[in-house]
């Protein structure tokens, strides 16, 4: 286990998956009836961006940075504000900090008798996660895998709630194992809700995960794809959602919001794509 996520946070994939995340939770939590939060592949919960991992490659830079010096189009503004006050604003004397990893943007976002499950099978990392959310009653923090903990953790008794699926993707069979992680998770609680993060750098094991989860048999599927960058040259430069029984309004913000990441997190002189499309539908 090598991946470390302080390395990356904040940048252009954080932002995608950050701002879908908080807005799906906004919407959950517009019903009363309290929720449950699984992450699985939590890591530290809040991230030092003043630290020597977020120093040396500086992503945040042309992930949230870009952000934050861009103009929110009023069209995008409801989409982005439970995103941006998850963020929260810079310090007094404008600089960045910290930045807010999943479990944190989940925190801001929910309520009181809503509950948070967070998996980070990393010890050191799971014990850093157990000091920032310790104060939280809501909180439970799993030191195990996190997709075998799917299998003790759902349904939920709270019957609703959304679960995020985040791995590394250091293994080679990680698409393999998200994709069956999925399929169990599912079976257990069809009508969770599921969000599942993933890389755009290997096209032939991308497509065969959509068309597994295409011809899986589950309903409601929406494929989000975000490229801001050429995919075959350098550092990470694309990512994938798939969601499960996502709220129906996210399509078509989700639609209304790539143009603008895309726009907004360009690499210099690279060409951007996005999708957003039903997998399966009802
Ligand atoms: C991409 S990071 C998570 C980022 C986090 N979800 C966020 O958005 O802020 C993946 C994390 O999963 C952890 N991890 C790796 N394998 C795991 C497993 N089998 N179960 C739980 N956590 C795992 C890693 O230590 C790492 O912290």
């Amino acid at each position: 286990m090598n991946y470390r996520h302080a390395f990356h946070a904040g940048n252009f994939a954080d932002v995608l998956k950050h701002a879908l995340l908080a807005r799906v939770l906004t919407y959950m939590i517009a019903k009363p009836a309290p929720l449950r939060f699984v992450d699985t592949h939590a890591g530290l919960g809040v991230y030092d961006l003043t630290g020597d991992e977020a120093t040396r490659t500086g992503e945040w830079r042309d992930g949230i940075a870009r952000i934050d010096a861009a103009a929110v189009p009023p069209a995008l503004a409801d989409v982005m504000a439970p995103y941006l006050a998850a963020v929260g604003p810079r310090g007094a004397d404008g600089a960045w900090r910290s930045y807010p990893g999943s479990p944190a943007v989940a925190q801001w976002v929910l309520r009181p008798e809503d509950r948070l499950t967070l998996c980070e099978l990393h010890p050191e990392d799971a014990e850093a996660l157990k000091r920032e959310t310790g104060r939280d009653p809501r909180v439970r923090v799993l030191a195990s895998d996190g997709y075998a903990a799917l299998n003790a953790v759902l349904p939920p008794p709270e019957r609703r709630g959304l679960v995020l699926v985040d791995p590394p993707f250091e293994k080679t069979d990680e698409f393999d194992r998200l994709l069956a992680a999925m399929l169990r998770a599912h079976a257990r609680w069809p009508t969770g809700s599921y969000m599942l993060w993933y890389p755009l750098k290997n096209r032939a094991a991308v497509g065969r995960f959509a068309a597994g989860l295409a011809r899986s048999g589950m309903k409601r599927v929406l494929q989000v794809h975000l490229l801001v960058g050429d995919p075959d040259a350098g550092p990470l430069a694309g990512c994938g959602l798939a969601f499960v029984n996502p709220p129906y309004v996210l399509k078509g913000e989700a639609e209304t919001l790539l143009p603008w990441l895309a726009e907004t997190l360009a690499r210099p002189g690279q060409a951007t794509e996005w999708t957003v499309r039903w997998l399966a539908g009802e």
